[in-house]
C-alpha cells in the first residue's frame, strides 16, 4: 500500500488546516499541525504554551530548536505504515534541512509538497471572519462557513473563539513573515522537484478535489 508524507505550504488563511482534515477524514491521514499543537499547549498552560504564545501572538514564528525538538517527539510515535499530511512545518530553510533529516532517521521520505496560492485580501477575509475550536482542532467562518449552532463547534459543542493571532496586526506580521521565511521554501522544494501548486482560492471541495487528483498522478 502507498503512504505518504504530504507538505502543505501556504500563506496564513490559504486553507491548509481545512484540506488537511479533510483528507485525514477521506484518506486515513494524519493530520500534524505545529500551530494546533502550539495552541493545545497554550489552553493548557504548559511551559511550551506560555513560550510559544509570546511569539504566536505577534506573528512571529516560535525558534526553531523549540519546533524541532516538539516534532522529534512526535515523529517517533508515527506508524511507519501511516500517511501523514504536514501542515505548518517546517516553514523556513532551517526547519526543512532539519525535517529531512528526521524523516531520514524514521526511514519517511518526503513525497509531495503542495503550495496553496492565494492573493491576500483573500487570505486577510478568510481570517478576520475565521472562529476556531481548540479541543476538536475544527475551523468556521462566520460567513463562508458558519456552524449549526451560533458559537459553537458542530462535532464537539465545545465554544468558538477567535484565534489571538487572527487580529489585523497580527494577521500583517504573519504574511510578511510568510513571504520572508516561508516562501523561499518554494523554489528549495522546485529544486527537489517536488513542487506542485493548487489555486487556493477556490471553494473548499474543488481544492481537495484538485489535491487528490494530483497526488494520485504524481504519485505511483
Ligand atoms: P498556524 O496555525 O500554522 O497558522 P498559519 O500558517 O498562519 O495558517 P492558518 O492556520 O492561519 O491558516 P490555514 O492555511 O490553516 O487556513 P484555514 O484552513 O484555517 O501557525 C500559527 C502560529 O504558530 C505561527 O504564526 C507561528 O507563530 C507558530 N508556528 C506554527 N508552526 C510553526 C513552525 N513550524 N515554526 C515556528 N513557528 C510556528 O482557513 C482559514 C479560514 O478560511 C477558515 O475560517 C476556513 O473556514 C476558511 N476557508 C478555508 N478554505 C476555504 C475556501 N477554500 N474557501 C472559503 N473559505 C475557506
Ligand atoms: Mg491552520
Amino acid at each position: 500500500m502507498k503512504f505518504y508524507n504530504l507538505l502543505f505550504i501556504g500563506a496564513p488563511g490559504s486553507g491548509k488546516g481545512t484540506q488537511s482534515l479533510k483528507l485525514a477524514e477521506s484518506q486515513n491521514f494524519l493530520h500534524l499541525s505545529t500551530g494546533d499543537i502550539f495552541r493545545q499547549n497554550i489552553k493548557d498552560q504548559t511551559e511550551l504554551g506560555l513560550l510559544a504564545k509570546s511569539y504566536i501572538d505577534k506573528g512571529h514564528l516560535v525558534p526553531d530548536l523549540v519546533t524541532q525538538d516538539m516534532i522529534r517527539d512526535f515523529i517517533k510515535n508515527i506508524p511507519q505504515e501511516q500517511s501523514v499530511v504536514w501542515d505548518g512545518f517546517p516553514r523556513n530553510l532551517a526547519q526543512a534541512e532539519a525535517f529531512q533529516a528526521l524523516l531520514k532517521e524514521r526511514e519517511r521520505q518526503l513525497t509531495q509538497v503542495i503550495y496553496f496560492k492565494i492573493s491576500d485580501e483573500k487570505a486577510i477575509q478568510r481570517l478576520t471572519g475565521r472562529l476556531y475550536a481548540v479541543q476538536s482542532g475544527l475551523t468556521y467562518h462566520r460567513i463562508n462557513k458558519a456552524p449549526k449552532k451560533e458559537g459553537v463547534c458542530d462535532v464537539s459543542g465545545e465554544p468558538l473563539i477567535s484565534r489571538s493571532d487572527d487580529r489585523e496586526e497580527v494577521i500583517k506580521s504573519r504574511l510578511k513573515v510568510f513571504y520572508k521565511e516561508t516562501e523561499p521554501l518554494l523554489n528549495y522544494y522546485k529544486k527537489k522537484n517536488l513542487l506542485l501548486e493548487v489555486n487556493a482560492g477556490l471553494k473548499p471541495d474543488e481544492v481537495s478535489k484538485h489535491i487528490l487528483k494530483l497526488i494520485t498522478l504524481s504519485f505511483h
